[in-house]
């Protein structure tokens, strides 16, 4: 059965609920934006390009059955549900991206009936979906001429089917090289807290019949010093002008170590992803998260002294000296990268 994260069906948005997983395979049918801006939060759907697609489809969704009196109105509302969900999460470039996309596609209309509105951001939803599917195979390839047969990559958090609409970034690449027929091996950090490699990396990879092994966060150095390590790839979720990358918290470690230890360490994500507007990893908002998610091991066992503090940012940013090279579907961008990224991916 093919996996499609996120869609547009039976007149709402169905997801994979990714919590259930790798125990089950969900589908959850969202039918209100409050509903879709607590699947995000709670990481139903997750990923920086799946909230791309999340954000547009959303904005369609909080709109579609409005009745608005004037233009006036249905810019106010419009406005409304812009706002409701690009604040369910702070990191991902990609959810603004997405709901920037529909404000656009709004502006460009507003002259027309609201139904013709509505029809137009429909078509903006296709467009994005579709956009999404082919950078992620266009990463893919792109991605896949830097791996040679043989190679051991590292990843870290879940870049692949499931953090996008089919396919993947980081593990679009993994993917890729496996559809060429190239030997490789995986090893997949299970980060914590919430487990995002173990439980649906190895899932998602696993079903690829992709060689998968699971380590724990802390084991990477370990396989580095032992040789074990060719490349590491990792996504992001947002990337400043410099090339500062902030991705899944844990990411940075990976990319420290991969320095120590000369392994190439490379950043795969879509133009979408790059935020321009800000000049380096220090204006990316960084995502704190509810201590109970380290606390407690996936929301059920305690595995902490009851009411110790937490620290629980779910990001960290990647310098961009650490980086060997970002992989996108522009192609591949070497430093320097202030210089290069303006001239690829440029707006
Ligand atoms: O908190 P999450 O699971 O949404 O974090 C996701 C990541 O950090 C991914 O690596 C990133 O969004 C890139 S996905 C292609």
């Amino acid at each position: 059965m093919k996996l499609v994260t996120i869609e547009w069906k039976n007149n709402g948005i169905r997801i994979i609920d990714q919590t259930k997983l790798p125990a089950k395979l969900v589908f959850l049918q969202i039918k209100s934006l409050k509903q879709l801006w607590q699947a995000i939060k709670l990481l139903k759907v997750r990923g920086a390009p799946a909230l791309g697609a999340a954000g547009a489809l959303g904005v369609y969704l909080g709109v579609k059955d409005l009745k608005p009196r004037n233009a006036e109105e249905f810019k106010i509302l419009f406005e409304k549900a812009c706002r409701y969900i690009g604040s369910s999460r702070p990191t991902a470039r990609n959810l603004f991206w997405g709901i920037e996309r529909m404000r656009k596609v709004f502006l460009d209309n507003k002259a027309k009936e609201a139904r013709k509105i509505k029809q137009a951001l429909f078509a903006e939803t296709k467009l994005i979906v579709s956009l999404d599917m082919a950078s992620c195979r266009s990463i893919g390839l792109h991605g896949s001429r830097l791996i040679k047969n043989n190679d051991t990559i590292l990843t870290i958090c879940n870049t692949g089917i499931l953090a996008t609409i089919d396919y993947g970034t980081a593990a679009g690449v993994i993917y890729r090289s496996h559809e060429d027929g190239k030997r490789i091996k995986v090893y997949a950090c299970e980060t914590r807290p919430l487990l995002q490699g173990a439980r649906l990396t190895t899932w998602e990879l696993k079903r690829k019949g992709i060689d998968v092994t699971l380590i724990c966060d802390n084991m990477a150095a370990t396989l580095m010093k032992q040789g074990k390590i060719s490349k590491v790839i990792a996504g992001a979720d947002r990337i400043a002008a410099n090339g500062d990358a902030a991705n899944k918290i844990g990411t940075y470690n990976l990319a420290v170590l991969s320095r120590y230890h000369n392994i190439p360490f490379y950043i795969a994500a879509p133009a979408s992803t790059f935020d321009l507007s800000i000049p380096c990893g220090r204006h990316i908002p960084i995502e704190q998260r509810a201590g109970s998610e380290v606390t407690d091991l996936f929301f059920k066992h305690p595995v902490a002294a009851k009411g110790v503090k937490v620290f629980n940012p779910a990001f960290d940013v990647t310098d961009s000296g650490l980086i060997t090279a970002i992989i996108t579907d522009k192609g591949v961008i070497r430093p320097p990268y202030k210089k290069n990224i303006r001239r690829k991916i440029g707006r």
